[in-house]
Formats: C-alpha cells, structure tokens, sequence
C-alpha cells in the first residue's frame, strides 16, 4: 500500500516538475521573442495574378538563356528547396537537375551554392547574393554591379537581383561562339560584359517574338504599351512569382512565435534558448530574417573554381570592398526552411545539417580535419588543403562565433531540434508551381 502512495507521488512530482519546466521554457520563449521583437512573419505586397503569372512562366522558360538550356528553375527548383541540391551550381551547358545534374563539355562549376530564395520578398532585405554585392532600396537607390547601367524601374530588390542571372555568362548566358539547344547562334553570348544593357534588350526582343509573351505582358502591365516595356518589366514580374510561390510563414516556429505553445516540442524549445542565448547564434541570425544581411568570416573551407582576381580562393565580401576585413565574409544566410537546403554554406562545403552547425562551435578543428572525400568527385581535388590558407582564414574569425561554455551533444540535439522546427511543411509541396508547358516550346521538366 505505502509502496503505490509513493509512487504514485513520485509520478505525480515528476508530471508537476515536467510541467514547471515546461512552462519555464515557454516564459523564457516568451521573453526572448519580446526581446529580440521576433513574430510570425507579416505577409508581403500582393501582386496580380496576371504578373505572377508572367513571372512564374519566365522563371521556368528556358529562353532567358542564351544556350535555351538552362531556367532560374534549374538552380532555383521548387522540388529542391527553391535550390538545387548541389555544393557549387552547374550553369550553361549542363545537363539534368538536382544532385543528378552534370556538366557541360569543358566548362566549369559556378563558384557559389545556389542559395534557396525562400521569403525573399519580405520588405526587410536590403542585400542580395552571398556577397551582398546588390543591396539598397527604392527609396535609397541599388548598388549593383551593373552601377549606372542598371534600368530604372525596379519595384524591389529581388527584382533588381533577376537583372543578373542572365547577364552571368556562367549562369544563363553562355561564351562566345556557344550555339543554342536548336543550333542557333547565341547572340547574347556575343555581347561585351561591359554591355548589360544590350542583353536585356535583346532578350526582350526574343520574348517580344513569341505571341504567348506578348499577350501575358499585355495581361500583367494592361496600362503600357507592349513595345515600352523592358527587361524590367520581366524582372519584377519574376520577383513577384518568387514572393508569391516562395514566401512561408507557418513553419512550427511561426505557429509557436503566434502562441500556439504545443506546435513545437521541448528539445526545440531548449534548442531555441540556446540559439538566441548561450550559442550565440542570434548575435549573426537575427531577427525575423534570421540574418543581420551583414559578411562574415566563420572559417568555411575553400572549395571550388574561386572567383575573380583571387581565385582558386573565394574570398567573399573582400571582392566586393577590398576591405582585409571582409577577406572570406559571406553573408549571413536566413535559416527559415534551412533543413531542405543543403548543402550548406556558401559552396555547398557540408552535406549535414549538424556539420554546418558544429562548424560553428569549432571552425579550426573543422576547417583542418575537412573531409573534401564527401564531395563529388570532380570538385574533391579542388578543395584549398593548404595551412597558409587555413591561418589567413583563422587570423580573423569573426568573434561573434565564440561561445562561452561549450555546448553538449545534447545541445546541438536540441539546437537542431530547433533549426527543423523552422520548416515549412508546404515548402516541401511546391511541385505544382512547376508549369507543364512554357511560352517558348522548351522543354521544362528537366
Ligand atoms: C546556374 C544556376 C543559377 C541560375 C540559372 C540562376 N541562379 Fe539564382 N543564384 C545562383 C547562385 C549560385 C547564387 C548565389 C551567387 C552569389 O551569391 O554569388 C544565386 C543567387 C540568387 C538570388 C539571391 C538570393 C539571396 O538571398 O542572396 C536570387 C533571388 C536568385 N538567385 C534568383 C534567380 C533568378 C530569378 C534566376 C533566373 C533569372 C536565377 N536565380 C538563375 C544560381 C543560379
Ligand atoms: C559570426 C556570425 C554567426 C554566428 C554567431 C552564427 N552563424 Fe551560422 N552562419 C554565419 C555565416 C556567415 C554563414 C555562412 C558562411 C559561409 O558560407 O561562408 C552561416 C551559416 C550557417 C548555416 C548554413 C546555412 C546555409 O543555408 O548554408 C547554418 C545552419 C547556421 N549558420 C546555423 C548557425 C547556428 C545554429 C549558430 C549558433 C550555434 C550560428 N549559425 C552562429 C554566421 C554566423
């Protein structure tokens, strides 16, 4: 008898304990989202369906490359977290999608990790690209690489970031002498770099030829002329269909920050005290973004063709600013839908969730034990195995990294917890944005 009253208070301790702690995790949740003025995200501008529209089908249509052989869809694809699944993205010339995609004949990997573009039309981001080599806003103005060339009338950054793609010889345009999938000549690809304006003229011209464009151009802009409009009309087409198709805000996470206290569990709770406290991790993700937009040297390790004057080194924001302290600083990514965009990092350097976040916590050990072994096997030799490279990249980690008690294996648990409660379950239903057929008669589905 005195056996079950005691067990039966035992039990009943713990239930009354598991609940305290319960609700000390969630006043702790609760004041953190205070402080760090965190909530479910605000929906964005609505746009009509005829643009959406127009820019969903340029966004899958071939014709905006020069080659007619490659999308914004094939790096940016809704089956594959808005990316494409690869370390370092395959551009022009290759073949397929995904992690089954190859290479073209003689040319090379692009030198970044598509980027998922998931919320990218929350009004809140003013930079774009890994090195934040877009950035401003309406009122302020853009930077761009295109400087004084850059078209008036863009309605937002992201419409501003869908001028380049297309310009990017590796990306969508294509080299000198290149020779479309229908064995035309690519005369995009006959354009100086110094002329962007001119690609996106001729570009438009290609579209202005196919009737199906000119009437979805007519649908989206009914109060222009069809003959006014420019490239820019189709770039910011193109970022309302990326708003539209690709803005999430009822991840778990979202759910909990509008108090629905059991939408996450426990671990994830632990998992997002440490994130906005102990770990540090806020200091970098912040906000509702979960990025600060700011360049960061975290030590990832160097892989891939390089880019520019430094290359086989990818030296990030340094590029940009020629600033030493921006040397190998990439932009903060967001961390919303972060789950089901691997491979992570600004090259695609780790395969696991749990390796980009341990990296973190001890970028020297990870940087010099880097098994380049994962990769596939065409970019293994290409991973920058050198210590002069690994002391310059350590010398300047960004301090924000440092964590004052080391965390437990229980705690990165809970920290990863935390980072899967950040997925959207409709993020990973988009195969119906895919369109069966395109304007242009190219094909789509590969
Ligand atoms: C060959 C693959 C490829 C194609 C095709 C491509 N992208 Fe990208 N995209 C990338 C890579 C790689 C980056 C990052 C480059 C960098 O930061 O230097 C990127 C960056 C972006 C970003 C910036 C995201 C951010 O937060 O910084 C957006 C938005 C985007 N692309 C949209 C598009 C659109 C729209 C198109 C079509 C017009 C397109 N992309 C075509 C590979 C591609
Ligand atoms: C000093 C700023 C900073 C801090 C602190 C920080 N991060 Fe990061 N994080 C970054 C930067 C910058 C990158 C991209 C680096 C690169 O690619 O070179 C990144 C990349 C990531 C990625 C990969 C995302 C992707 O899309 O590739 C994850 C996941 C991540 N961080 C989680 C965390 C977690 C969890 C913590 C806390 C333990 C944390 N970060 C702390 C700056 C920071």
């Amino acid at each position: 008898m005195k056996k079950t009253i005691s067990l039966f208070l035992l039990v009943g301790l713990a239930i009354v304990l598991l609940a305290f702690t319960g609700r000390e995790l969630d006043n702790a949740l609760q004041s953190i989202i205070r402080q760090n003025g965190l909530n479910q995200h605000a929906p964005v501008a609505d746009y009509s369906d005829a643009k959406v529209e127009l820019g969903r089908m340029l966004f899958f249509d071939k014709i905006l490359s020069g080659n007619k052989d490659i999308s914004c869809a094939t790096c940016h694809h809704p089956a594959l977290g808005s990316a494409d699944a690869l370390p370092l993205a395959i551009g022009v010339g290759g073949e397929g999608l995904g992690a089954a995609r190859q290479m073209g004949k003689g040319r090379e990997r692009i030198p970044r990790n598509s980027p998922d573009i998931f919320n990218r039309g929350a009004k809140e981001w003013h930079t774009m690209f890994w090195d934040n080599r877009v950035s401003g806003d309406i009122m302020a103005g853009y930077e761009s690489p295109a400087d004084e060339k850059l078209i008036a009338g863009l309605e937002n950054i992201l419409a501003v970031q869908a001028m380049f793609p297309v310009t990017s010889r590796d990306e969508m345009r294509g080299e000198i002498g290149d020779r479309t999938v229908n064995g035309e000549i690519n005369e995009l690809a006959l354009i100086s770099n110094a002329m962007p304006q001119v690609v996106w003229h001729r570009l438009m011209l290609r579209l202005k030829k196919i009737p199906a464009y000119v009437e979805l151009f007519e649908a989206a802009y009914p109060d222009e002329a069809v003959q006014d409009l420019g490239f820019q009309h189709a770039a910011n087409a193109i970022a309302a269909f990326e708003t539209e198709a690709f803005t999430f805000h009822d991840s778990p996470w979202d759910l909990y920050m509008d108090g629905m206290t059991n939408a996450i569990d426990e671990s994830a709770k632990r998992g997002a005290v440490l994130f906005y406290g102990k770990a540090n991790c806020s200091t970098c993700h912040s906000g509702n973004l979960m990025s600060d937009q700011q360049a960061h040297n975290i030590g990832v390790p160097q892989l891939g063709p390089g880019k520019g004057t430094a290359e086989p080194l990818d030296v990030g924001r340094y590029l940009e600013t020629g600033d030493q302290a921006d040397a190998f600083a990439f932009r903060t990514p967001s961390l919303k839908n972060t789950a089901i965009t691997g491979p992570w990092m600004h090259n695609g350097a780790y395969n696991s969730l749990e390796e980009a976040v341990r990296h973190h916590l001890d970028p020297k050990l990870y940087l010099q034990q880097y098994d380049a072994s994962k990769l596939p096997k065409e970019l293994q030799a290409s991973f920058q195995d050198d210590e002069e490279v690994a002391q310059r990249m350590l010398g300047q980690i960004d301090p924000a990294l440092q964590v004052e008690k080391p965390l437990e294996d229980k705690d990165i648990g809970d920290i990863l917890s935390f980072l899967y409660a950040l997925t959207d379950q409709s993020a990973l239903e988009l195969e119906h944005l895919v369109p069966a057929t395109v304007p242009s008669g190219l094909p789509v589905k590969d």
